[in-house]
């Protein structure tokens, strides 16, 4: 059992104002694991006059000085990635093949940023007058659960990157993975009050984040309906914005693609992170002249997915993160059934063998017309629906007729035909064959999956503004 009973605030653990206690679980096994006792508004008035005193600090550092500290945080969290593995296993059960990835990445992510900073135009000239990029203040960033400490990460890179400080609610149901993340981050020694973390739910602790007068900009990832909500507080205040939220992704397999390795990229694509991925290929776009051939090798290798414990490295599909969101999950396979769509393969209910534990039977449903809700709606869980169509055309139509936009998945033997396939794609990235993670792509969406982008100069723009200083001329 671990009881997290302290936030993070002006370089310190402290023991909140909030007294209301939140249990957390293991997915794999349904067993209570922890309780973290939530931060109130109270807390969040403190971090943020913390954050608001290290703000001066923070912007006045050199390029050199931000890159200092971006490099001590990705070797914290290099010394530390075998215990956020295990957090993020027991509290979140991810198989191992992604949380082995999303240790690796939340530290690159820091070192990605120092990159950024150095090649940074953070002086420029416009006509005659002098810009400079100035940071806004202080940042508000709120953060989902399934891939908690990557985004935590993320937010505080930009927040360094930029010179600002940041005040920090990470998702209530991650409190081991944000402790761990939170305790190596005090090893590498930043300024006091630079990071604040505060863990609380979304109406109290997130609320009070999106419209206090002394936060500057807010960075939230998570579903479009909170962004609305958050989008709606921070008027008032006028905040800036930079939203990440959720997508509906096509994956088009071309009429030429090489099955042998677009199924297995689609499937992987599909059931990303147990299918609790924003990006996530949850369309899956097939060419009628193949239908069959296709049908019949997703079935065959869906069904040889193994689904199971998080700790067996064959496992490519682990639970789902709580037990509100399995039955979630549950009715929209209900759904796809009661809407006309036809079960490939999985279903409703648990897996074969597996009577504990939130896992899901992988599901894919075929005979999908892109107007029905299961085609529409993101389902966050491992359901995907495959639609057909005729010609290239018709799959840049359907893939488009999204509201979402924030990745899309091209697989064929031409990555030229590919490329002018992608260039017709409205989203955020677009990935051909499976291509690897870009660790300094610009990420974000289009549309209803967000504003802003998020890595590299795109990502320090939104947390930036030019100020212009004209000069009378001599
Ligand atoms: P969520 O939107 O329910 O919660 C996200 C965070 O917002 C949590 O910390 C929650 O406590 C907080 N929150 C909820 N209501 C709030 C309110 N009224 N005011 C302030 N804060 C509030 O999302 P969830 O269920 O945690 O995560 C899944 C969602 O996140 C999916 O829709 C997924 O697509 C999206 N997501 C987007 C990513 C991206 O980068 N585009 C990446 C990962 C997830
Ligand atoms: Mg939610």
């Amino acid at each position: 059992m671990r009881d997290i009973d302290k936030i993070y605030v002006d370089g310190a653990f402290v023991t909140p104002h909030g007294t209301e206690q939140f249990d957390l679980f293991n997915p794999a096994t349904e067993e209570k694991i922890g309780t973290v006792r939530l931060g109130n508004a109270e807390d969040v008035r403190v971090a943020v006059a913390a954050a608001k005193r290290a703000f001066p600090v923070m912007a006045s550092t050199s390029k050199a000085e931000r890159i200092a500290m971006l490099h001590r945080l990705s070797d914290a969290v290099r010394l530390k990635a075998g215990d956020l593995i295990a957090a993020m296993t027991e509290e979140y059960g991810a198989p191992a093949y992604f949380t082995g990835f999303s240790a690796q990445n939340t530290a690159s992510i820091f070192d990605v940023m120092a990159a950024t900073v150095e090649t940074y135009e953070f002086d420029r000239t416009a006509g005659s007058s002098v810009v400079r990029m100035l940071p806004l203040g202080v940042v508000g960033a709120i953060t989902p659960w399934n891939s908690n400490f990557g985004f935590i990460a993320t937010k505080l890179a930009h927040a360094i990157g930029s010179g600002s400080s940041i005040v920090i609610k990470p998702a209530e149901q991650s409190a081991i993975q944000t402790q761990l993340l939170v305790e190596c981050i005090h090893d590498a020694g930043l300024p006091s009050g630079l990071l604040n973390v505060v863990n609380g739910t979304g109406p109290v602790v997130g609320a009070e984040l999106t419209t206090n007068p002394d936060v500057a900009m807010i960075t939230f990832t998570g579903s479009t309906p909170a962004a609305k909500i958050i989008q709606r507080a921070a008027l008032d205040t006028m905040k800036r914005l930079v939203l990440e939220l959720g997508g509906k992704s096509p994956t088009i397999i071309l009429d030429d693609a090489d099955l042998d390795t677009a199924i297995p990229t689609a499937l992987m694509t599909g059931f990303a992170n147990s299918g609790q991925a924003c990006v996530a290929g949850t369309r899956i776009l097939v060419p009628n002249s193949r239908r069959d051939e296709i049908f019949q090798r997703l079935k065959s290798e869906a069904e040889r997915l193994k689904v199971g414990v998080p700790t067996d490295p064959q496992v490519r599909i682990g639970p789902l993160a709580n037990a509100k969101h399995w039955e979630r999950v549950q009715s929209y396979i209900q759904l796809g059934q009661q809407e006309g769509a036809t079960l490939l393969t999985g279903g409703e209910g648990r897996p074969g063998g597996l009577d504990k534990g939130w896992f899901t039977r992988p599901t894919i449903f075929t005979g999908v017309s892109n107007d029905m809700r299961i085609a529409r709606e993101e389902i966050f869980g491992p359901v995907l629906g495959v639609i057909t169509y005729d010609d290239d055309d018709d799959a840049v139509k359907i893939a488009n007729d999204s509201e979402f936009g924030l990745q899309a998945y091209v697989l064929s033997s031409d990555v030229a035909r590919a490329t002018r396939i992608a260039e017709q794609l409205i989203a955020g990235r677009v990935v051909i064959n499976g291509a690897p993670h870009d660790p300094y792509a610009p990420f974000g969406g289009f549309k209803q999956s967000g504003i802003g982008r998020e890595i590299g100069a795109y990502g320090l723009d939104a947390y930036l503004e030019p100020r212009a200083i004209l000069k009378p001329t001599a």
